[in-house]
């Protein structure tokens, strides 16, 4: 996918703003650019009315669509499903669908394919430090090792693995010129999670994100239905209505228009 790198670092404001961002919320902002651009296909634009950090559901479109007014939201049903949240919630949610097919055509077990699925799409409720809240947020409705994964992918990604094919995002130097450096809780992270037996569950969704930026393959979420079914433990009472410990933020993303 070929990044207009003037019109992405026009949406993160002036210079001096972006020479003063951490390294970190600079990669982010990256990747949460060409998750908009390959979502809406938009302009870019350089306004901006919300702070970065913000999940996309509460701001006017993506940072680079040039939507200016708030997406019209659906009410969900009276007990939500995962399936609701992505057809209502998440939609169009191209950039997990397209690492999860990647995924499921190379053959990984269904684990990975369910952690590529829901890898990113917290950031529909918030894009500062995502791998640790949408870890969290699937946390009682999944496998142990598929959060694991999730909540380390944030880190990993800037740290190759030659063994598996993951090389340092070449967009990346491009953007933010080689001497790049991670912030050191980042770093940290990293160095945790290579240590763990769990590494891989973390490694493999870096490296079905690498092919999950194309513009022109089209997703559908049918494929992943039964995986949905076998391995996301959906709550009888509804996502937000189960009494757990993340209820709530399903319900954030239920009501994103709810002032208290
Ligand atoms: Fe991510
Ligand atoms: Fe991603």
């Amino acid at each position: 996918m070929e990044i207009d790198r003037r019109a992405f670092l026009a949406t993160l404001g002036t210079a001096a703003v972006v020479e003063a961002m951490p390294s970190e919320a600079l990669a982010d902002a990256l990747e949460h650019h060409m998750m908009d651009t390959l979502d809406e296909q938009g302009a870019a634009n350089n306004e901006l009315t919300i702070r970065k950090g913000a999940g996309s559901i509460f701001g006017p479109g993506g940072m680079s669509s040039g939507v200016r007014t708030l997406k019209t939201l659906d009410a969900m049903p009276d007990k939500p499903t995962l399936v609701d949240f992505f057809k209502l919630r998440f939609a169009p949610a191209t950039h997990v669908l397209q690492s999860a097919a990647d995924a499921l055509k190379k053959g990984e077990k269904e684990e990975t394919i369910l952690a590529c699925l829901l890898h990113d799409v917290v950031l529909s409720l918030i894009k500062v430090d995502h791998g640790w809240w949408g870890a969290q947020m699937m946390e009682p409705y999944v496998s142990e090792k598929v959060s694991w994964g999730i909540r380390y992918h944030q880190a990993l990604r800037f740290y190759p693995d030659p063994s598996v094919g993951y090389e340092y995002p070449e967009l990346y130097n491009r953007i933010f010129g080689k001497d790049y450096v991670p912030l050191p809780y980042i770093k940290q992270t990293y160095e945790f999670a290579r240590k763990h037996k769990w590494y891989m569950e973390a490694r493999m969704i870096t490296v079905h994100d690498l092919y999950a930026f194309d513009p022109n393959m089209k997703v559908s979420l049918d494929p992943f239905i039964d995986i949905i079914g076998r391995s996301f433990k959906q709550p009888k009472e509804g996502l937000g209505f189960d009494n757990s410990a993340v209820a709530h933020m399903w319900r954030s993303l239920m009501y994103p228009d709810h002032p208290l």
